[in-house]
């Protein structure tokens, strides 16, 4: 059997465009499988665009995959193997939130909002009609990797929707953590069904996370990471994560973030930060990955820290290759005046 990236053979992705994908659309540029306002579920899954997908994957050819950006998730997979629906569904269009990060978002644009609260009433209204057969066979759902799931009226009730559906489902949860408590996560009947939790926090002290989370509160994600740990501790989560996007506000706290996973019994995940914001000035000094960064070496140096290299501690590929570079006098002198 081959070790082979199993999403095409058991993962979809929904936008709120009805488009069909079989994980992040970006990684594949956006290869749809099919609309799923168009066509039937079974027409998409089993149409000539998906077996083309797979067609590629079997032959171990991977064009239409950003293999230098994705995160494939490699498994012994028979390539023969037929799944009737996928095993994990992923809902990640929803892009209200109730902050905002920095390195994320800009102030809210009101067109775009209404755009998109169009399209999730159409999702809304035809959710059962279109969503219960593949809910039905769904093992695992994940919410929400676009904006903030308890921030958003219409992710909320697709939740309530599908543990309707099913109620056996697991799902992964991705949040900024503020919102995410005890009581909300036992009203909804998440508390029994979490598989994952992924909170992003980004620092080790208030005072770097309100630099970067804008509206953020920092003492409500510390409250609702300790009950996360405790499901952990309990057994009743399999994973809690605790992501940190590094940026040359926070990546002295890297090490200290690492102790307090340590401590919630889950594990940190660096991340290195993604352009896609147009501020060209915010986005060079924020950007410590850069070589032309003045901090760059500052970080290599911190990486090489033992203790990323624990089982409770995950680094990125990028950030992991990064080396140290030489610098001239000249070099060194520049940098000192950019500082
Ligand atoms: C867009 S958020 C949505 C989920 C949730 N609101 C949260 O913050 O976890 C998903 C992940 O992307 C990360 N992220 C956002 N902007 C980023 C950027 N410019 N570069 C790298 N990661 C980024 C977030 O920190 C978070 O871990
Ligand atoms: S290899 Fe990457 S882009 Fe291709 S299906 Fe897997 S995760 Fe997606
Ligand atoms: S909380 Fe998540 S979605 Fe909201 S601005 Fe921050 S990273 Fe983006």
């Amino acid at each position: 059997m081959n070790k082979i990236c199993q999403h095409p053979f058991k993962t979809i992705q929904i936008q709120n465009t009805g488009e069909v994908y079989c994980c992040c659309c970006y990684w594949t540029d956006f290869y749809s499988f099919g609309n799923i306002f168009d066509q039937s579920f079974d027409e998409i899954w089993n149409g000539e665009k998906a077996k083309e997908f797979r067609r590629q994957f079997i032959e171990n050819n991977f064009k239409y995959c950003k293999t230098d950006v994705c995160d494939p998730a490699y498994d012994d997979i028979d390539p023969k193997l037929t799944v009737a629906y996928p095993i994990r569904i992923e809902f990640s269009y929803d892009r209200h939130c109730n902050v905002r990060c920095i390195f994320c978002r800009h102030e809210k644009n009101k067109e775009e909002e209404e755009y998109n609260r169009n399209k999730e009433k159409r999702i809304e209204e035809n959710f059962d009609r279109i969503f219960t057969p593949v809910i039905q066979h769904a093992e695992l759902i994940e919410l929400n990797s676009a904006g903030e799931l308890f921030a958003s009226k219409h992710s909320i009730e697709i939740v309530k929707k599908i543990i309707n559906i099913n109620p056996q489902i697991k799902f992964r949860i991705i949040s900024n953590g503020i919102l995410f408590t005890k009581k909300i996560s036992q009203e909804l009947g998440l508390e029994d069904r979490l598989s994952s939790a992924i909170i992003s926090i980004h620092a080790s002290t208030e005072k770097t996370y309100n630099k970067l989370v804008e509206r953020g509160n920092f003492k409500a994600v510390m409250e609702n990471v300790k009950y996360l740990s405790e499901l952990k501790k309990s057994g009743k989560l399999e994973t809690l994560q605790l992501n940190f996007v590094v940026t040359s506000i926070n990546y002295k706290e890297m090490i200290d973030f690492v102790k307090f996973a340590k401590k919630m019994h889950a594990r940190a995940f660096f991340i290195n930060y993604h352009r896609q914001i147009d501020s060209d000035k915010l986005e060079t000094e924020l950007d410590i990955s850069l070589t032309s960064h003045p901090k760059y070496n500052e970080l290599v140096k911190i990486l090489s820290n033992p203790i990323f290299n624990n089982e409770y501690c995950i680094v990125n590929d990028y950030l992991k290759s990064l080396k140290p570079i030489k610098l001239s006098f000249l070099d060194k002198i520049q940098r000192l005046f950019k500082k």
